[in-house]
Parts: structure tokens; C-alpha cells; sequence
């Protein structure tokens, strides 16, 4: 299964590099890969906690973070494993070769890039910034952050970016490739959660969303979430995990994730609202969102391989019209994807047996 994520995440890399961009810009004789692999899209109003949430996945700390709108284009985040000991770095689809191994200057570059293209105002747009992290430390998920949804504009903001952000959000939501994550803060009634709103709308049935609780530890004194964890109060076909991400002091105070995670579980422990839940804490979320990934690969395959079976037949056109091989670039990317399409048919071949074989 973990093989079939980490084909996944390698064909949706070599789409990205022959310019099929997650619905932008796209080589109409290519197949529009990213339209049927499955991704994770996290959801949320502003300050909900989304982004602490991807940092915690990759373990490492690397997003702009403050208050108001930081996250103003969707970062598009692919999670490469890497074998044991190799070095990690960050890559970015428009600074291609250049291998980011400070995660400072890969939260430097990814504020650089939306001040270069948006300027220093409030503006968002929903063109990606693409990003792959390659790490030992990391599972195979391609994980895409979101602007925060908001109620109203605020200073200095147009009128319509209310709507911007939401339409945005609903396009990258929409598709039946993509996973839901719907962060609320337990902080919140749930009710006014804007996440969740918009989840429901494209998936009403819940099918592919999953529930996220960020903020557990600065509830109001006396309520807990344990009705939400059990699934009393707001039902999700896929459940809740509640996580505690790290409060803005503690990123003052230099709290590492490893502190987080042990601080985390400490909460979880010593509170008699949520012993014995196994729905809480960020290794459940990571396991759950490897296993919903999976699954969701399995949900596509027939429209994976019918995208790749078109997309063969005009890449062998291509290539005849290409000619000899020979140092060019574009003919060595067809050739690259249509090996990954033979890859990924075998090995889906041989997870089927192995599957019967194991009962
Ligand atoms: P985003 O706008 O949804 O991406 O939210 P962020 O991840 O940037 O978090 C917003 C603020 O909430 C930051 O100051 C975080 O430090 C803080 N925060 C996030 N998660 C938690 C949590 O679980 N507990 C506490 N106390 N603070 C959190
Ligand atoms: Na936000
Ligand atoms: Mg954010």
C-alpha cells in the first residue's frame, strides 16, 4: 500500500514538472493527472490551526505563520520518503534545482514568492505554490494548505476576498480525488465552523471528510470534546482526531515539535475527558490520513488508469513525432511518465495478488 502512495506522489511530480499544475496551465496533450490523483486538502477558518497542523505531519517547522491572512496562495505540499539517512530538503516547483535544506529559508522563500506575485497587500489568488519535502521522516502524502476561510473582510482588504477565499477552497475541494481535512478549533462552537460548512456542502454524504480538533488545551474551563471525539454531537462518516499544536508562546519560546508531541501527550493522558480515545493525538492523524489516502488511491484507480491509458496513446504520438531521443528534455519526461504508468499498472497488479494471497 505504502508503494502505491509513493507511485502516486511520483506521477502527480513528474505531472507537475510537464506543466499540469493542479488545474492551472495545462499541455492538452498530456493527461490531466492531478484532476484524478488523490490529494489531501486542508480546510478551515483563519487561525484555525490548519497550518501548525501540516507542520506537525512534516515535522518540522517551515510555514509563515502570524496573525490575519498569511497563507495567501494554497501551498501545494509534496511529502517524498527518502531512505534512511539521506539528507532532507525542500524543492520548489519555481526554483527548480535548488535544493532548500534550511527549513527557515523554505518558510523565507515561500513569503518571498507570495509577495512576489501578490505584492505586499491582502490579495490571495489560487494559483499553487508547489513544494516537495524529501525526508527520511515523512509518509508518501501530497497534503495541500489553504488560505483561512473568513466572515468578513478586514482593513485594507477587498470586499470580495470573503468570497475569493471560499470559492477557492470549494474548487480544490470539489473533486472526488480529494480528502477533506476540516479543521476546527474546540475553542469554537462548532456550529460556526466554517470548514466544516463547506465540507458538507461538497460532500454531504461525508465520504471524504475528516474531522479535525485543533485547540483542545485552551478550552473554556469545565467543557471538553469528548461528545465530538465520540461522534455525538457532529457525525463524520470518517471520524475526529483531536490534536494540541503548539500555542503562539510556546513558538516564542522555542518549544520543538518533539516538546509538542510529548506535551501533547501529556494533555491527552492526564485528562480524564479523553483516556482511552484512540482518536486523539497527531500519530492518529498521520496514520489515519496515510490509511484514507490509500484508500482513496484504490477508489481512483479506474479513473487513474483510464487518465494514464489516453495519456499513453497521445505521449507514443509525441514521441514518434520527436523523433530520436537524444538530449531532449521533453521526450525523456514522456518517457519517464509512461515507464511510471507501466510502474504503476504492475505494482497495482501485484498489491492485487498480494491482497488475495493474504486473505
Ligand atoms: P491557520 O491560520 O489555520 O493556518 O492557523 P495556524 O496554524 O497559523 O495557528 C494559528 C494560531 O493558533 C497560532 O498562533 C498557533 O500557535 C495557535 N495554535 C494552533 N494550534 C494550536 C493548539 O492546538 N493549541 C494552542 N493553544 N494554540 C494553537
Ligand atoms: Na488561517
Ligand atoms: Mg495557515
Amino acid at each position: 500500500m505504502d508503494q502505491l502512495r509513493e507511485l502516486v506522489n511520483k506521477l502527480q511530480q513528474v505531472c507537475t514538472s510537464l506543466g499540469d499544475n493542479a488545474g492551472n496551465s495545462r499541455d492538452d496533450n498530456l493527461p490531466s493527472l492531478w484532476e484524478v490523483l488523490p490529494s489531501i486538502v486542508v480546510i478551515g477558518g483563519q487561525s484555525s490551526g490548519k497550518s501548525s497542523v501540516l507542520e506537525a505531519v512534516v515535522g518540522k517547522d517551515f510555514l509563515p505563520r502570524g496573525s490575519g491572512i498569511v497563507t495567501r496562495r494554497p501551498l501545494l505540499l509534496q511529502l517524498v520518503q527518502s531512505k534512511a539517512g539521506a539528507k532532507e530538503y525542500g524543492e520548489f516547483l519555481h526554483k527548480m534545482g535548488e535544493k532548500f535544506t534550511q527549513f527557515d529559508a523554505i518558510r523565507q522563500e515561500i513569503e518571498a514568492e507570495t509577495h512576489r506575485s501578490l505584492g505586499s497587500g491582502k490579495a490571495v489568488s489560487p494559483d499553487p505554490i508547489h513544494l516537495t519535502i524529501h525526508s527520511p521522516d515523512v509518509p508518501n502524502l501530497t497534503l495541500v494548505d489553504m488560505p483561512g476561510l473568513t466572515k468578513i473582510a478586514t482593513e485594507g482588504q477587498p470586499k470580495s476576498i470573503v468570497k475569493d477565499i471560499e470559492d477557492m477552497a470549494r474548487a480544490y475541494i470539489k473533486g472526488e480525488n480529494a480528502i477533506i481535512l476540516a479543521v476546527s478549533p474546540a475553542n469554537a462552537d462548532m456550529a460556526t465552523s466554517d470548514g466544516l460548512r463547506l465540507a458538507r456542502e461538497v460532500d454531504p454524504a461525508g465520504e471524504r471528510t475528516i474531522g479535525v480538533l485543533t485547540k483542545l488545551d485552551i478550552m473554556d474551563r469545565g467543557t471538553n470534546a469528548r461528545d465530538v471525539l465520540e461522534g455525538r454531537s457532529v457525525q463524520l462518516k470518517h471520524g475526529w482526531i483531536a490534536v494540541v499544536n503548539r500555542a503562539q508562546a510556546d513558538i516564542n519560546s522555542k518549544m520543538t515539535m518533539e516538546e509538542c508531541r510529548k506535551k501533547e501527550m501529556e494533555f491527552f493522558n492526564g485528562s480524564p475527558h479523553y483516556r482511552g480515545l484512540r482518536n486523539v493525538g497527531m500519530s492518529s492523524l498521520t496514520h489515519k490520513l496515510c490509511r484514507k489516502l490509500e484508500e482513496a488511491i484504490v477508489r481512483q484507480i479506474p479513473k487513474i488508469q483510464q487518465t494514464i491509458n489516453k495519456g499513453v496513446q497521445d505521449m507514443q504520438k509525441e514521441l514518434k513525432a520527436l523523433g530520436p531521443m537524444t538530449a531532449n528534455n521533453r521526450g525523456a519526461m514522456v518517457h519517464e511518465i509512461l515507464s511510471m504508468c507501466r510502474e504503476f499498472d504492475s505494482s497495482y497488479a501485484t498489491m492485487l495478488d498480494g491482497g488475495k494471497g493474504g486473505g
